[in-house]
């Protein structure tokens, strides 16, 4: 644990972010008309959320999610100040267009959810790979995510998403008031499509970082995340640990992943998964945190 004095010090005052959350008093509690994920995602952090809000540090720059999927911890804790990233174009895309042109994507969405069909859907798969209109792009995808199996993100090798249709009778495809809740939240998030290590660690920055899980799904664009991703995201882990910032990082408990974060803080908690190695399993599981703060 090499940190463990910083969240007691006072911040400097030259640094280069403008401070933000922090502490819990000033953190936004959980209402109704509080935003929640505006879509459905595998390895989403909805379940544990309570015990990722107890462990973060105090006080911190720039709330950094470098794999951003449907960003509950992000919609939960609405910092002031983000940067959001993902490998997923499209994903990237529709958070771009919630920021920026909500009312066109609830327009988009309106049309959607009238002709919601299983011909509808199929047309909405092409659609997703052809559009070129981010608002119009942002809409197909959530309306996917809502009307397919699990709202799982799913490619073949040509690149073409290819998860079939869920059996839900009445789908919610259009929440209005949450898309603008969003909106508003992500106002000031800066939001890139890259991979996790492009990201050159800052200072007194936060990191929640989120891959997807040792052993079980990452097939979210097709390339996988295996044993080879994981070391490269711990000597990142420790390259933000080395620049000064914070780090949280969420797993599955195996054994190769607690050896890769040897020396710093390992707990697990339990958490709800919706999809395990068997695929479309649902159950109780371990989850391992790994922080280098207390
Ligand atoms: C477990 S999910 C994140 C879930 C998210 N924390 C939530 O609450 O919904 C993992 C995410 O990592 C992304 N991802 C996979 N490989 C990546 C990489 N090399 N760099 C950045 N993101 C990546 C996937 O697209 C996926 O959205």
């Amino acid at each position: 644990m090499s940190r463990k004095q910083k969240l007691h010090e006072p911040l400097p005052l030259d640094f280069d972010d403008v401070l933000t959350a922090i502490s819990d008093e000033q953190r936004p509690a959980e209402t109704s008309f509080s935003a929640r994920p505006f879509l459905k995602w595998v390895g989403g952090k909805r379940s544990i959320l309570d015990e990722l809000i107890r462990r973060l540090p105090t006080t911190y720059t720039t709330y950094c999610e470098l794999f951003l999927g449907g960003g509950a911890l992000y919609f939960a804790v609405k910092p002031a100040l983000a940067y959001l990233s993902d490998v997923n174009f499209h994903l990237i895309v529709t958070f771009e267009a919630v920021r920026d042109d909500v009312e066109g994507v609830i327009r988009e969405l309106t049309i959607h959810s009238a002709h919601h069909s299983k011909p509808y859907f199929l047309e909405g798969r092409e659609k997703i790979f052809t559009e070129t209109d981010s608002t119009k792009l942002a809409a197909w995808f959530i309306y996917l995510n809502k009307t397919c199996y699990n709202g799982l993100y799913r490619v073949n090798k040509a690149g073409k998403f290819n998860v079939p249709m869920g059996s839900y009778k009445d789908p919610t495809i259009l929440d209005e008031d949450n898309l603008r809740l969003c909106a508003q939240v992500l106002k000031n998030a800066d939001i890139r499509q890259h991979d996790f290590a492009q990201k050159k660690p800052q200072k007194d920055a936060f990191y929640y970082v989120d891959p997807p899980y040792h052993k079980t799904y990452s097939g979210y664009d097709g390339t996988g995340f295996g044993d080879e991703q994981h070391k490269n995201l711990a000597l990142f882990c420790r390259k933000i640990d080395a620049a000064g910032g914070f780090f949280m990082m969420s797993n599955s408990d195996t054994p190769f992943i607690r050896g890769l974060y040897d020396g710093f803080a390992i707990e697990t908690v339990s958490a709800s998964r919706s999809v395990s190695c068997k695929g479309g399993q649902r159950g109780k599981e371990q989850e391992l945190l790994v922080r280098n703060y207390e």
